[in-house]
């Protein structure tokens, strides 16, 4: 689905040079879903970004289904790209907070315009009472919890129906018994539908979800295993928890 070659991207901070991410290689097959840890300022959202289309790396490329590098595309078809296959759910949400919360998960579908209003207002409303946010719909942001925030980040991720859905802390804001729920729903729309999914994260696995895991560290990242075996290998190396 994905294939990053070689990515690198350094900021440039009061005349110093900041590598966050340094000769990245990562695939994403279709139905994947795969997880990267690491301390914080290890450059994880800086490569979620990049992969996800929203930032130019300054080296290396980024392939959707095959196609030429992303960054090759216009910066319309990039966008395009993002809201028709991608789905996002930020660190930092970003929900518009003008509109209410139906109205913020509906927006990336009524942008695509591929069904009618009515279907799409019904498909938002279904996926605010999966994730228990029915009774807010009328809401606006300022009016919600952190944690309801970030269950409306989660609907608006999913309403096109993304064959890509990146997340980056996703669950950060969430009790555990929601935080299951979540990934539950995610993997069984990943098993449904053969979405892809990348995690970021500083929270604990949820086992039986990824199939494959990444750990990252000043700008590199390196594979460390695949399921049950990697975790293992993360209690050996406790990964350092900043938040
Ligand atoms: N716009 C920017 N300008 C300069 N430096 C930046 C910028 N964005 C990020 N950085 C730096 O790049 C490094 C990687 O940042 P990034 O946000 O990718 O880390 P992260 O692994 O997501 O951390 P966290 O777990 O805290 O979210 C950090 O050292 C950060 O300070
Ligand atoms: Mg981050």
């Amino acid at each position: 689905m994905i294939i990053a070659k070689d990515v690198n991207k350094n900021y440039m901070q009061g005349g110093k040079r900041i590598c966050a991410v340094e000769s990245a290689d990562i695939t994403l097959g279709k139905g994947e879903r795969v997880y990267i840890y690491g301390p914080s300022g290890a450059g994880k959202s800086t490569l979620l970004h990049i992969l996800g289309g929203l930032s130019r790396p300054d080296q290396g490329e980024i392939k959707f289904r095959g196609g030429k590098n992303i960054y090759e595309m216009s910066d319309q078809k990039r966008s395009r790209l993002r809201n028709k296959h991608f789905g996002f759910i930020f660190q930092f949400y970003y929900l518009m907070p003008e509109l209410t919360v139906l109205e913020n998960v509906m927006l990336p579908a009524l942008i695509e315009a591929s069904l009618p209003a009515k279907r799409i207002k019904d498909r938002g409303e279904q996926l605010l009472k999966t994730v228990r946010m029915d009774k807010r719909s009328d809401h606006k942001p300022r009016q919600l919890s952190g944690g309801e925030i970030q269950r409306a980040a989660i609907a608006r991720a999913l309403i096109n129906s993304p064959d890509v859905l990146f997340c980056d802390e996703p669950t950060g804001n969430l009790d555990s018994e929601m935080r299951q729920e979540i990934y539950g729903l995610i993997k069984e729309i990943s098993c449904k539908n053969g979405m892809s999914v990348i995690v970021v994260s500083h929270h604990a696995l949820v086992e039986d979800f990824f199939h494959n895991e990444y750990f990252m560290k000043d700008g590199r990242i390196e594979r460390v295993g695949v399921g049950v075996r990697a975790s293992v290998a993360r209690k050996r190396e406790p990964v350092e928890v900043v938040r």
